[in-house]
């Protein structure tokens, strides 16, 4: 049994979580979305303000939650990064505190591992069946990464975004679209809400395909799309509740058509090969969207991979639980922080640089 006490406050959702090997005791998330609306994006400021007043509720309802208690914790695991460098500040201070004041070991996570391997919570399979090189991708607010998984805490990018994030394009749009922010689950609403309506139709409206005769290109890109976007979208305007369903529908579908035609084009000309019955693990808010679930499971399936998902709501936006998870291979490895006191947020840290 390893019990981890783990803790995020890369961005705006305060949240810790007790795990028990790959199992999940309890996943708090205070979430702060709905105070950093009026600004179309997060403060910074007001995000560290509120991970401060926060923390030390949160914390405590994990552990109650978890039945749990500080000393029957196996280690105390944080966020290092990426994420905004005054939030990343809250929970590592935190962690770093109760780590010495607990006499527990202190695990530094990158939060986009935890995004990775956040399908693993609740995993049924032995660990030990996976088989490798496996492949990943996180699509978040501010990520959007193809990942070459050597083993469990080895990792390269294969492609990533030049520009915009897939979540970031999303939240734009809807905001152009005056639909508030976080905008990727609003404009997933507005294109079912269509496809009930029977309006919205996805090719409504013409909007260019990123990088479309660029295969020599393979990486996503989406700020040309978001342009695109904002000309039409002024052209429209004003904007009925049925163009609105239109853009929407159009925006999403083309978002997530490059998307797949990107992870495709890499996987095809990466240079290894497969193991048959490969796994792609998908993670990150963006993620939690139906329809690009379904595109990604049939691009695995043409593959022959297999994608594995997340299996609670909780686990795809930002939780500390996907951290507890990733934190676990890390004490088994026994890759814990040397000097707890010096221990550093880094707000750009790649995946790519774990165990540099
Ligand atoms: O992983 P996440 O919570 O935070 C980051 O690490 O960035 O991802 C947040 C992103 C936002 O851009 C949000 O609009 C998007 O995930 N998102 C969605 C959905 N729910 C959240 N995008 C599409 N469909 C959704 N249902
Ligand atoms: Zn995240």
């Amino acid at each position: 049994m390893t019990k981890i006490l783990a803790i995020d406050t890369s961005c705006d959702e305060t949240s810790a979580a007790v795990t028990d090997n790959l199992s999940i005791l309890s996943n708090i998330i205070w979430s702060q979305a709905s105070l950093h609306t009026q600004y179309g994006g997060v403060l910074p400021s007001l995000a560290q303000r509120e991970h401060k007043a926060r923390i030390d509720f949160v914390i405590q309802k994990a552990l109650t939650s978890a039945q749990c208690l500080m000393p029957n914790i196996s280690a105390v695991a944080v966020t290092q990064g990426p994420g905004l460098a005054i939030a990343l500040e809250v929970g590592i201070s935190k962690a770093k505190e109760l780590a010495i004041k607990y006499h527990k070991p202190l695990i530094a996570v990158n939060h986009i591992e935890g995004h990775l391997l956040s399908p693993l919570a609740n995993f049924k399979f032995q660990i030990s069946n996976f088989k490798f090189p496996a492949l990943g991708l996180v699509i978040s607010g501010g990520h959007t990464e193809l990942i070459k998984i050597n083993k469990i805490g080895d990792y390269e990018i294969l492609t990533q975004t030049q520009d915009d994030a897939l979540g970031e394009a999303l939240d734009k749009a809807a905001r152009m679209l005056g639909l508030g922010y976080p905008g990727g689950a609003i404009l997933e609403k507005m294109a079912k809400l269509a496809c009930l309506r029977r309006q919205g139709d996805p090719k409504s409206y013409a909007l260019p395909l990123p990088m479309a005769g660029k295969e020599q290109d393979n990486y996503f890109s989406y700020s040309g799309l978001k342009t695109a976007f904002y000309r039409l979208v002024e052209k429209e305007k004003p904007l009925t509740k049925e163009k609105i369903y239109n853009l929407a529908v159009s925006f999403q579908s083309t978002a997530f058509r490059h998307l797949i035609r990107v992870s495709s084009l890499t996987i095809r000309s990466s240079a290894y090969s497969l193991v048959p019955s490969a796994s792609l693990l998908v993670g990150g808010g963006v993620a939690a969207n139906v329809e690009v679930r379904k595109r990604i499971r049939k691009m695995a399936k043409e593959f022959g991979i297999k994608a594995l998902f997340p299996n609670s709501k909780k686990l795809y936006g930002d939780n500390a639980a996907m951290i507890g998870i990733a934190a676990y291979f890390k004490f088994q490895r026994k890759e814990f922080v040397k000097d707890i006191a010096s221990l550093d947020r880094l707000p750009r840290f790649s995946i790519s640089d774990i165990g540099i």
